[in-house]
């Protein structure tokens, strides 16, 4: 995190390292658009000058509502939406509210059970130690790429575990977890009588970062988390959860007890693309194949300026990352990130994303970073070039 402030104010770093959103510009100029006619309307200073309630704006959660309603059939109303301010905090309050230390004095731990996951989650709890994860599976596929799948041999669920937790499509590393995991995830989290959370920040419908299908998924034991950021709006700060009422319930609560009530601009501009039927328009024809151009233009970047057989990238299945492997590298990746910091590249070290595993050793989580691929063209140009240049010194 310190990377990005400091990154942000070093003029010519090359920011690989961060998660903002592309500035994609049909979508800055339709933003601009957009709030222009909200201001002439009256709309976007109504939004600024009342609280909503303590649930978040109820013409958005209505809307929201019924359009998930309608494109997939999932049996909610608006008493099965909360909003928050970002989904970073709905993170914070769901694994505060299931986990951590209980009141009969046990501990309770959310289960992830595919590392690497969102590093995001990692210092979320107010208590320490409240994630256990689990190694995946790694298939190798064609064109020096991967695959990660979750081991469903190694998980193992008792009372000490209060939810199962995965973002689909995953940061740091592109991955979609197939139709097949996720229900098997759900089949667990049932038995066990333990809610499956669901990060979407890059799903479908929006922002539908998704370059393979996936089928949505909701149930009431699900908790969807969703979020207004990768859209291109990470400055209004709106995070969507779609779960039970009870859920529902007590984040409304804590909202009220944190913060009286999220934030009102989001949801209005949100609303405003339900009603003029943009938001999944845009998601589909606009956010959609931008990403996935850029993605196949930073792989085959990086393949051509690493040809050693050792490097492999993830498959990218979604969100806006690539996961970079470089098998049997002679220095770990945070000694590469230093090595390339120097020389003003800005990447996540692989090892970050590994908490809450409990074999602490695995040579492949030092061996791999996440960089993403949202720069523009010559940036995205000039940083892999440096990548290539550091791993190939650092490998010979
Ligand atoms: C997987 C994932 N979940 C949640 C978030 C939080 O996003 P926000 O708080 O902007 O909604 C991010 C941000 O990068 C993310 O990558």
């Amino acid at each position: 995190m310190g990377d990005l402030n400091d990154g942000l104010r070093t003029p010519g770093a090359l920011m690989l390292g961060g998660g903002n959103p592309a500035a994609i510009p049909e979508m800055l100029d339709y933003f601009s658009e957009t709030t222009r006619k909200m201001l002439s309307s009256g709309e976007l200073v109504a939004a600024m000058a009342n609280y909503d309630g303590p649930q978040g704006k109820d013409t958005f959660v209505k809307g929201l509502a019924a359009l998930l309603k309608e494109t997939y059939g999932w049996d909610i109303s608006e008493k099965n939406i909360s909003l928050t301010n970002g989904s970073q905090s709905a993170f914070f309050y769901l694994f505060n509210l299931l986990a951590g230390k209980q009141p009969d004095g046990s501990h309770k731990k959310i289960l992830l059970p595919l590392a690497p996951e969102y590093i995001g989650y990692c210092d979320s709890g107010i208590q320490d130690d409240i994630f256990v994860s689990y190694k995946p599976e790694i298939e190798l596929l064609d064109n020096q790429q991967f695959k990660y799948h979750v081991d469903f041999s190694q998980i193992e669920i008792d009372d000490s575990v209060a939810a199962i937790c995965a973002s689909r499509p995953t940061n740091p590393t592109g991955n979609l977890l197939t139709d097949e995991e996720v229900y098997k995830l759900d089949k667990l989290a049932k038995k066990h009588n333990i809610p499956l959370i669901l990060d979407n920040a890059y799903g479908t419908p929006f922002p539908n970062i998704v370059f393979e299908h996936a089928t949505p998924f909701w149930n009431d034991n699900t908790i969807l988390c969703m979020s207004l950021s990768k859209l291109g709006l990470p400055g209004v700060r709106c995070g969507i959860v779609i779960a039970n009422e009870e859920i529902t319930q007590a984040l409304t609560n804590i909202n009220g007890i944190i913060g009286l009530a999220p934030g009102s601009i989001g949801p209005t501009i949100a609303q405003h693309m339900i009603e003029s039927n943009d938001l999944l328009r845009l998601s589909d024809d606009v956010i959609k194949p931008f990403y996935q151009q850029k993605s196949a233009q930073a792989i085959s970047l990086l393949q051509s300026a690493i040809p050693d057989p050792r490097f492999r990238i993830h498959k990218p299945e979604g969100a806006i990352f690539l996961w970079l492997w470089f098998d049997e590298l002679p220095i770990t990746t945070m000694e590469l990130y230093q090595r390339l910091k120097a020389r003003g590249v800005l990447i996540v070290p692989g090892e970050y994303f590994f908490f809450g595993q409990q074999e602490k050793e695995w040579q492949h989580s030092k061996q791999c970073l996440r960089m993403n691929y949202v720069q523009n063209d010559e940036d995205m140009q000039n940083g892999i070039k440096i990548i290539a240049e550091e791993v190939i010194k650092a490998y010979s």
